[in-house]
């Protein structure tokens, strides 16, 4: 049966060429890149010949990018590590209302460790009220954690303005890049202190992602023991997870445009075919390529999305509760839907990997499920 993955938000099929990279690092051999021997040097070499793609990437310093397990991994890092690395009078946090759970639920481990955690308000479109930021910075505000862009609906935050309210009063800058690196410029154009990646997210392997943190930034560990990662980490580091992620990082790089034009040409292709089945969530807004977020009025998210999947169309909506059924989206509710119209979105996302012909195929698909929803 043929099978449509739009669910590339959520995460991204292997890149041959990271396959590649990794496959030597699985072949049995001892790899510790803390080790002294020679295959513990070799292990070091590769270590730092990813870390150098990431740091040009982003066009930072090699020491500044810190290996994680994953986004999540990062982000709780950047916050938890901020808080912890400042015993001062700084004591409140800004987070805005649409970010991932991997920021938003740092926020009893802050508030243990007596900080105030706010959030900021978000526009229709999930991006940040910027008026509503800067009546809430102030001298006792330690940090701001602002997303780059949003997983759900796929709108991108102004970080460069974010960063320019934040210096006024001396504010730690976060962005979680993790829906847009490595495409997401540089930290100095960007002007952030700290910035999350994910690999799964642009055809890297999952369990590997990073921090950035500008240097001179104070970041305590959240994992303790042998010091990795300049002590920011400790951990043995998974070298065929990062050299993976190196290769798709460069690859994502060098076929930036392809890719981006790819995407975006099949993401539209889905939403022409869709027609008026479904109300397109962010029409003019600046968003991701791959990024449909659509409301199927009258329809309940979950019964669509169980019987696209038994029609071959993966997608998503929101996040699964403890029960297994779907929550209305905080990022939707932040926006201002109502309950009822969360439950009637869902996320298709496009891949690299999409092709047109895909793209109408799975609209076809949809308006079919969407119909018998409707008449069931
Ligand atoms: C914006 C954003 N931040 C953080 C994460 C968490 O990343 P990971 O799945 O690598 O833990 C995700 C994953 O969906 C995400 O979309």
């Amino acid at each position: 049966m043929r099978r449509v993955f739009l669910d590339h938000a959520a995460t991204t099929p292997l890149l041959q060429v990271a396959r590649d990279a990794m496959l030597p690092w699985l072949d049995g051999r001892p790899a510790n890149a803390s080790s002294l021997h020679a295959s513990g040097r070799k292990a070091k070499d590769a270590l730092d010949m990813a870390r150098e793609t990431f740091s040009s990437a982003l066009g930072c310093l090699f020491g500044e990018v810190v290996f994680t397990s994953s986004g999540t991994e990062s982000c709780n890092l950047a916050l938890v590590g901020v808080a912890l690395a400042h015993p001062g009078q700084r004591r409140r946090i800004l987070v805005s209302a649409a970010e991932h759970h991997a920021v938003l639920h740092t926020r009893p481990i802050l508030e243990r460790l007596g900080f105030q955690v706010d959030l900021v308000r978000v526009g229709p479109d999930a991006t940040v009220d910027l008026d509503d930021l800067q009546s809430k910075l102030g001298d006792n505000v330690l940090l701001v954690s602002v997303m780059q862009a949003n997983n759900e609906v796929g709108t991108l935050n102004d970080i460069p303005a974010i960063v320019a309210a934040a210096r006024k009063h001396g504010v730690l800058v976060h962005t979680d890049a993790v829906q847009t690196f490595p495409l997401c410029g540089k930290v100095d154009g960007l002007g952030v202190d700290l910035l999350s990646f994910a690999a799964h997210k642009f055809g890297g392997p999952v369990g590997v992602g990073g921090l950035y943190v500008r240097g001179g930034t104070p970041v305590a560990p959240t994992a303790v023991g042998g010091g990795q990662e300049r002590e920011m980490r400790a951990g043995t580091e998974n070298i065929a997870a990062c050299v993976g992620a190196a290769a798709a990082c460069q690859r994502n790089i060098d076929s930036a445009e392809m890719i981006e034009a790819a995407k975006s040409g099949a993401r539209d292709a889905f939403l022409l075919e869709l027609g008026d089945t479904a109300v397109f969530s962010m029409p003019g807004s600046s968003k991701l390529p791959g990024h449909a977020h659509v409301r199927f009025p009258g329809v309940d998210n979950e019964s669509l999305l169980i019987r696209l999947d038994r029609m071959g169309v993966e997608a998503s909506a929101g996040a699964a509760c403890s029960s297994g059924s779907i929550e209305p989206s905080h990022v939707l509710l932040a926006m201002g839907w109502s309950e009822a119209e969360a439950r009637e979105a869902v996320r298709f996302t496009i891949g690299y990997e999409t092709s047109v012909d895909d793209a109408f195929w799975a609209a076809a698909v949809v308006r079919e499920a969407v119909s018998a929803v409707r008449s069931a």
